[in-house]
């Protein structure tokens, strides 16, 4: 009696189990919580969405994007308003669906593929959690070796958009080796972590990434590897970004308004010919964590190294407290190009620099006067850089107090 009893309850769960997910396909327009209308982009086709809350089945749901019953007279694929779904990219036949929206999606599982084949444009918006986005989950045909049996691709991967979405943590490749790109946009976006080599992305030619207001916990060496001609951080919180986070080509590199808690050694490690780092708030920089910012090139040009122009804009940010070596980029090799290096109304609240400031750095070897016309520049009082000076550790020693005054009086 107590044995049927209990197979009758896992009967039972493994009906519940079932029923609380559910494979959607589409059978036709207005009907089992699909409605359609004419395609703005493509008048001749239908943008198709898939409302969670006018089916009765359940809220829990599955799909599989390439094996969906799609006529190819389906432009698009919305589907809205759920409270789980499990998404799965793995390749199948291909059929014309050019962009996926999920919006207003309580829990979002991506399944991993075995063989990726994404549209080609991916929205996410107001997604309340993805625990987890694993390996592959954006990656296109052509970087592929083998190309597989399910399908090959009309059309690759090209612009991505995540809006309003919370995400535990990021895989190594989960963005694997995309090329092509034209755009890459997180808007409110929070991570808890970006693993390794998450993501990497050339983008095409006039392709821009862009973060804004994000907020990202732990970014791991390499976690970026970006080629493009323009790359922004703004108004984003980074807890602790590692050696190379953030690498790559930018022919224009902006970092603004952003607040980032711990700056390692070497992290921003990007190639650009205009860098622009302005009004952020930087609690802790590490020894050399500009150091790889250097000038460089996207494109192999036919103009001549020395005719073009290089700037480094350093220019309103904060900084509680930087070790010895910490605000300074590639100087030596600025040096070296024609280039503009703005260092001003910046505000160091507690230097370690201070130290190389007084000469107490034993740096007399290559590059010493550059460094010297380096600090020269920032202690200049017509740029306007500040110091509070107020005493703080540096390594073992304590940083001076009131001694630099002279050095900057307007500052003080
Ligand atoms: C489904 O959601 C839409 C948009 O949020 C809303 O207008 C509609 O009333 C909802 N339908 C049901 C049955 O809850
Ligand atoms: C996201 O959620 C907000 C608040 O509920 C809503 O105003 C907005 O329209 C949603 N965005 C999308 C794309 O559905
Ligand atoms: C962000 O998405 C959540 C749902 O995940 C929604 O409740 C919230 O209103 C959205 N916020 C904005 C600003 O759209
Ligand atoms: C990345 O993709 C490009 C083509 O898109 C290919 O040439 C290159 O070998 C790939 N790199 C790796 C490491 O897979
Ligand atoms: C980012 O946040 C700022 C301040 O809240 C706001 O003014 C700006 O419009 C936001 N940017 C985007 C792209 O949402
Ligand atoms: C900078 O970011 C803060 C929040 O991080 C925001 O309140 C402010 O409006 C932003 N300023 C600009 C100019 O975007
Ligand atoms: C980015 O990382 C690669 C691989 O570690 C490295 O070779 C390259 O020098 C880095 N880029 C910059 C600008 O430091
Ligand atoms: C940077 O310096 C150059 C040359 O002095 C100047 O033309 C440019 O306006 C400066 N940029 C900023 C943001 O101060
Ligand atoms: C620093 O300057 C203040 C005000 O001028 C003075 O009271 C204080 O004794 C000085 N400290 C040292 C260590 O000289």
């Amino acid at each position: 009696m107590q044995i049927s009893s209990k197979i009758i309850l896992l009967f039972h769960l493994l009906q519940l189990g079932e029923l609380a997910s559910v494979r959607i396909n589409f059978e036709k327009c207005e009907w089992r919580g699909f409605t359609c209308k004419s395609s703005i982009e493509l008048p001749e086709k239908i943008d198709v969405t898939f409302q969670c809350n006018d089916t009765v089945t359940s809220q829990d749901i599955e799909i599989y994007i390439w094996g969906f019953n799609s006529p190819l007279t389906i432009a698009s694929l919305t589907v809205q308003n759920c409270e789980k779904v499990h998404l799965h990219f793995s390749c199948g036949d291909n059929k014309a669906i050019q962009w996926l929206k999920l919006r207003n999606i309580g829990n979002l599982e991506l399944m991993q593929p075995t063989v990726t084949q994404n549209p080609r444009k991916v929205f996410f918006e107001n997604i309340t959690r993805i625990d987890n986005l694993p390996a592959d989950t954006f990656s296109q045909m052509r970087s592929l070796r083998y190309k597989p049996v399910c399908g090959f691709a009309t059309m690759e991967l090209e612009e991505i958009y995540f809006r309003n979405v919370s995400i535990g943590n990021i895989e190594t490749a989960a963005f694997k080796n995309l090329s092509e790109i034209r755009k890459f946009e997180w808007t409110d976006v929070v991570v808890d972590k970006i693993n390794y080599g998450a993501l990497k992305i050339q983008f095409a030619d006039n392709g821009e990434g862009l973060i804004v207001n994000c907020s990202l916990g732990v970014v791991e060496p390499l976690a970026f590897q970006i080629t493009a001609d323009r790359f922004t951080i703004k108004g984003t919180k980074i807890q602790d970004l590692w050696p190379s986070g953030l690498n790559g080509t930018s022919s224009k590199f902006i970092f603004t308004n952003n607040t980032v808690k711990n700056l390692q050694s070497g992290s921003i490690a990007i190639l650009a010919q205009n860098v622009v780092i302005a009004s952020n708030y930087f609690t802790n920089v590490e020894s050399g964590a500009f150091n790889k910012v250097s000038p460089g090139l996207l494109h192999d040009s036919q103009t001549h190294f020395g005719k073009l122009q290089f700037v480094y804009d350093f220019n309103h940010n904060t900084i509680a407290h930087v070790e010895d070596k910490g605000i300074r980029p590639d100087i030596e090799t600025y040096r070296n190009v024609a280039s503009y290096l703005n260092y001003t109304d910046n505000h160091l609240q507690c230097s370690c620099e201070s130290l190389s400031w007084l000469g107490a750095e034993v740096d007399l070897g290559f590059g010493y006067n550059v460094l010297k016309d380096f600090n020269m520049m920032i202690l200049n009082p017509k740029n306007k850089n500040s110091c509070t000076f107020r005493p703080c550790m540096c390594f073992s020693a304590t940083a001076p107090e009131n001694v630099s005054a002279p050095l900057i009086p307007a500052v003080f």
